[in-house]
C-alpha cells in the first residue's frame, strides 16, 4: 500500500526523501508556490485556479514552482529507479453553453521546466507542437483528460477518455472515462466529465515496480479501490533528476471550454494527502442548455415555472408544518444531552393517542410510549399550558435531574419544548403506582412487601437529599408517586419537579405545590419546602401503607390524628390494614407506625433526617424514647379549623386532577 511505502521509504533508501504539498482552493498564499503561464489565473473570490477560459486556441498551465527530486542523487540516474510519487486533484472542465462545443482537455504533467515556450493549443493541449512531438528530447510525461478524439485524423469527435503520454500526443495507454464501483461485481460505470459537476482524479506511481495507477471519479464520489488503468510504464528515460509537477490545458479553434482546478495534493515517495472535498471551493456553475431548439426552450420555461411553483408550495407547506408542529431548536438547546426531539416522540406515542395514556397527574398527562430509535419502552409525561419563562435555566435544572440515578427512583431520561408544552421522558415502570395496588381489593400488597417498598422509597429519598451532588427536595412524596417494577421494587417519580415549575411563576406569586394529607404544615405559612417537609410526607406514606388508608378521608378524616389517637388509647395494631388478614411482623408494624408519627411532628426541626429514618427502619437504631402522650401538644393546630384557617388568609385556588390535588397560593409581596 502505498500509505506504507512511506514510512518503509526511509528505511531502505537512505538518501530518499519524502516531499509533499496540497492545495485546498487556491487563494492568494498559494499563488506564490506556482508558475502560471498562459491564460491560466486564479479566479477570486472562490479560489479555483483556471487554466484556460472559453476564449478559442488558449493554452494555460500551471505548475509548483520548486522543482521535484525524480532520481536519487547520490545514485547515477540510469541505474537507480524513478522516485514513486502520487497525486490527487479535482478539476471541472465548463463547456460553452448552447450547442456549442466545448474543447480541448487538461493534463497532468511532469516536465523538465515550468514554461512550456511554443507548446500548441488544441490537440497538443499546451504540451508539445508538431514540430517536437515524439520528441525524446521533451522529457514529458502526461495524463490527459481529453474531451475530443481524433489527434492523427483530424476527425475531433467527440472524446471523454483518459490517456497517458510519453513525449507526444500519441497516448500509450487510452480509456474511456469511467471508474468501478465499489462491491464483488466492481461494475464499470461511465461518466461524462464535461457534464460532471467536478471530477477527481488520482495517479500513483511506484517507481520500483513501475506500476502506474490512474483512477477518475465524479466528484463526491469516494476514490474507486480499483483504478481505470494499472500498468507497467518505464519512465526512467522521460525523468531527469529535476522535474516540474503541474498542469496544462488547451481550448481549440472551435472547441472551448474552461478548466478549472479546484484543489490538488502531491506526494513524493508517499500517499498523496487526500482532499477534503468539503473544504474545497464549490464547483463553477454550468449553463445547462442542452438544445438550441426554441420550442424545447420554451416548453423548458413552462416546466421550470411549473417546478418552481411546486417546489414554492412545498416550501410554504413545510414551513408552515415545521411553525406549526416542530420545534425551533436555540443555540444552547443543541447543549443538552437529554433532549428529545418533538418528532420522536410523537412518533413514540402514536401522536398522544388517548389509548396509550396511562395517567393523568397533578402536573400533566402521562402517556405510555416505544421511543423510535431504540425500542425501548418509556412514560412520557406531557405538562400542557405551561407559558415557560426562562427556558434556559429550566432547561439547566432538568439536565441536572437527568444524571440522578438510583434503583430506587424513575429515572428521568430526557426533555422536550414544543411551543408550550413541556414533555418529560421517564423510564416506563410496568407494575403501576403504589396507591393502585394499595387500594386494590383483588390485589393486597402482603406485609412484607409493604414493608420492602418503603424502605426503598426511604433509600430513594435518601439518595435525593444527602447522597447526590445537591440536595433536591421531592415536594410531592404520595403513593401516587411511587412506582412499583416487577420485582416490586419502589420508584420514587417526579422528583424535583415541582422546583421546576417554579420557574413560570410570575415573580410577585410563588405556589406550593404538594398534596393535601401530605402537606406539612408550614408550607402553608412559607411556602418553603424543606427536606423536613418532605419527611413529613414519607410520614404519612408510611402510616397510609400500614393503614391501607388515604391520608385525609370523608368527615374530616385525617389519618395522622387517627393514628395518634389508637397509640395514645393503647391499641396501636387497631389501625393496620384489614386486608392484611392480621399476618404481620409486630415489631415492624409497630416500628412503622410510630416512625410514621415522629415524622409528622408539627415542629420541623423535631422531625428525624432521612438518614435516621433509613437507619430505624433497618433497626439499626432503637426509637428514640417518646412520650407519646405529649405528641404535638400543638396537634390541635394541624387539625382542620386552623390547617384551612391558614389558608383562607389569602386566595387560594384547589385545583382536582384525578385523585390528588395541587395546592396553589398566591401571595402578593
Ligand atoms: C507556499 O509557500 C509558502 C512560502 O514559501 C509556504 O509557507 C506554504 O506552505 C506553501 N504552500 C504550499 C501548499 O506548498
Ligand atoms: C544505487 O543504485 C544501485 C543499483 O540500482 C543500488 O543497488 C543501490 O542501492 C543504490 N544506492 C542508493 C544509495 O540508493
Ligand atoms: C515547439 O516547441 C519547442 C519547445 O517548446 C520550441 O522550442 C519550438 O520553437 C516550437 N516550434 C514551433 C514551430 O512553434
Ligand atoms: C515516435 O518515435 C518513435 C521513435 O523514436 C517511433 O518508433 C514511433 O513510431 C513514433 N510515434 C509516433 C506516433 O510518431
Ligand atoms: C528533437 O529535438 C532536438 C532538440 O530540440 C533536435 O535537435 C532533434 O533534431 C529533434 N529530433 C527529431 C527526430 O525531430
Ligand atoms: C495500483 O493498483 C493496484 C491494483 O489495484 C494496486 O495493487 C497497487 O497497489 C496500486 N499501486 C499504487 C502505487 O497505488
Ligand atoms: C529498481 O526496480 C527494480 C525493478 O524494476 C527492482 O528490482 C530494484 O530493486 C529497484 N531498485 C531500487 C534501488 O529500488
Ligand atoms: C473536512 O473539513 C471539514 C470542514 O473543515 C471538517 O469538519 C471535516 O472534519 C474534514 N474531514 C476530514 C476527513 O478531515
Ligand atoms: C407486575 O407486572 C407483571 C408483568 O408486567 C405481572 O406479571 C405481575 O403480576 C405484576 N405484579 C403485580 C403485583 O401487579
Amino acid at each position: 500500500m502505498a500509505s506504507y511505502d512511506f514510512l518503509f521509504f526511509p528505511i531502505f533508501l537512505v538518501a530518499t526523501h519524502a516531499f509533499e504539498f496540497q492545495f485546498t482552493g487556491f487563494n492568494n498564499n498559494e499563488i506564490s508556490n506556482l508558475t502560471l503561464g498562459g491564460a491560466s489565473k486564479i479566479v477570486k473570490p472562490q479560489g479555483t485556479l483556471e487554466l484556460t477560459t472559453r476564449t478559442h486556441n488558449t493554452i494555460g498551465h500551471a505548475f509548483y514552482n520548486k522543482p521535484i527530486q525524480m532520481f536519487d542523487k547520490t545514485n547515477n540516474s540510469l541505474q537507480s529507479n524513478v522516485s514513486s510519487f502520487s497525486t490527487c486533484f479535482v478539476f471541472s472542465i465548463v463547456p460553452p453553453p448552447g450547442s456549442s462545443p466545448g474543447g480541448f482537455g487538461l493534463t497532468f504533467a511532469i516536465a523538465p521546466s515550468p514554461q512550456l515556450p511554443g507548446a500548441s493549443a488544441d490537440h497538443f493541449l499546451g504540451l508539445f507542437n508538431l514540430s517536437n512531438d515524439n520528441n525524446t528530447s521533451n522529457h514529458i510525461f502526461a495524463v490527459e483528460f481529453d474531451t475530443v478524439n481524433g489527434y492523427k485524423d483530424s476527425s475531433d469527435t467527440e472524446g471523454n477518455h483518459v490517456g497517458v503520454n510519453l513525449n507526444s500526443m500519441s497516448s500509450i495507454i487510452s480509456e474511456p472515462v469511467a471508474y468501478y464501483a465499489e462491491g464483488t461485481d466492481a461494475r464499470k460505470e461511465d461518466f461524462n466529465m464535461e457534464k460532471a459537476d467536478a471530477v477527481s482524479a488520482w495517479i500513483e506511481y511506484d517507481g520500483e515496480t513501475q506500476i502506474l495507477n490512474v483512477t477518475v471519479a465524479p466528484f463526491l464520489v469516494p476514490k474507486p479501490s480499483k483504478p481505470l488503468i494499472s500498468k507497467v510504464v518505464d519512465l526512467k528515460s522521460i525523468m531527469k533528476e529535476d522535474m516540474f509537477v503541474g498542469f496544462s490545458a488547451s481550448t481549440g479553434q472551435r472547441k472551448a471550454s474552461s478548466h478549472f482546478i479546484l484543489g490538488w495534493s502531491f506526494s513524493l515517495n508517499g500517499a498523496a494527502p487526500q482532499l477534503n472535498i468539503s473544504q474545497l471551493p464549490n464547483p463553477p456553475s454550468k449553463e445547462k442548455d442542452p438544445s438550441s431548439f426554441p420550442w424545447a426552450k420554451v416548453a423548458i420555461g413552462l416546466i421550470s415555472a411549473l417546478t418552481f411553483t411546486l417546489l414554492c408550495v412545498l416550501c410554504l407547506l413545510t414551513l408552515y408544518k415545521r411553525y406549526t408542529q416542530f420545534e425551533t431548536l436555540e443555540d444552547w438547546e443543541m447543549e443538552c444531552p437529554h433532549r428529545f426531539r418533538y418528532k420522536d416522540l410523537l412518533i413514540a406515542t402514536n401522536g398522544f393517542k388517548e389509548s396509550l395514556l396511562i395517567g393523568v397527574g397533578g402536573f400533566g398527562s402521562v402517556y405510555k410510549g416505544v421511543l423510535p430509535s431504540t425500542g425501548n419502552e418509556v412514560a412520557v409525561k406531557r405538562i400542557m399550558s405551561n407559558p415557560m419563562q426562562g427556558m434556559r435555566e429550566f432547561a439547566a435544572e432538568i439536565e441536572s435531574l437527568g444524571r440522578l440515578r438510583h434503583k430506587n427512583l424513575v429515572n428521568l431520561q430526557g426533555w422536550c419544548k414544543n411551543k408550550n408544552d413541556l414533555i418529560l421522558i421517564y423510564d416506563y415502570i410496568p407494575n403501576g403506582s403504589l396507591d393502585s395496588l394499595l387500594y386494590n381489593e383483588n390485589l393486597a400488597l402482603d406485609w412484607d412487601q409493604r414493608f420492602k417498598i418503603l424502605k426503598g422509597v426511604a433509600a430513594g429519598l435518601l439518595y435525593l437529599h444527602e447522597e447526590w451532588e445537591k440536595v433536591v427536595i421531592h415536594r410531592d412524596v404520595k403513593s401516587s408517586n411511587i412506582l412499583i417494577d416487577e420485582e416490586l421494587n419502589a420508584r420514587l417519580g417526579d422528583f424535583g419537579l415541582a422546583r421546576l415549575c417554579d420557574h413560570d411563576q410570575v415573580s410577585h406569586t410563588t405556589s406550593v405545590v404538594g398534596t393535601i394529607g401530605y402537606m406539612a404544615p408550614e408550607l402553608t405559612r412559607t411556602a418553603k419546602a424543606s427536606t423536613s417537609s418532605d419527611v413529613y410526607a414519607f410520614g404519612v406514606l408510611l402510616l397510609e401503607v400500614v393503614a391501607g388508608k388515604r391520608p385525609v378521608g370523608s368527615g374530616q378524616f385525617f389519618l395522622v390524628d387517627w393514628v395518634i389517637e389508637n397509640l395514645q388509647l393503647g391499641q396501636i395494631l387497631k389501625v393496620v390494614d384489614p386486608n392484611l388478614d392480621s399476618v404481620y411482623d409486630e415489631e415492624e408494624v409497630e416500628l412503622v407506625l410510630k416512625l410514621g408519627l415522629l415524622c409528622t411532628q408539627q415542629g420541623a426541626s423535631y422531625r428525624p433526617t432521612m438518614k435516621q429514618v433509613t437507619r430505624y427502619l433497618n433497626f439499626d437504631d432503637p426509637l428514640p424514647d417518646f412520650d407519646w402522650r405529649h405528641y404535638d401538644d400543638s396537634l390541635s393546630s394541624r387539625t382542620s379549623s386552623s390547617f384551612l384557617g391558614d389558608m383562607s388568609s389569602s386566595s387560594y385556588t384547589l385545583s382536582s386532577i384525578g385523585r390528588s390535588a395541587i395546592l396553589s397560593i398566591e401571595t402578593t409581596r
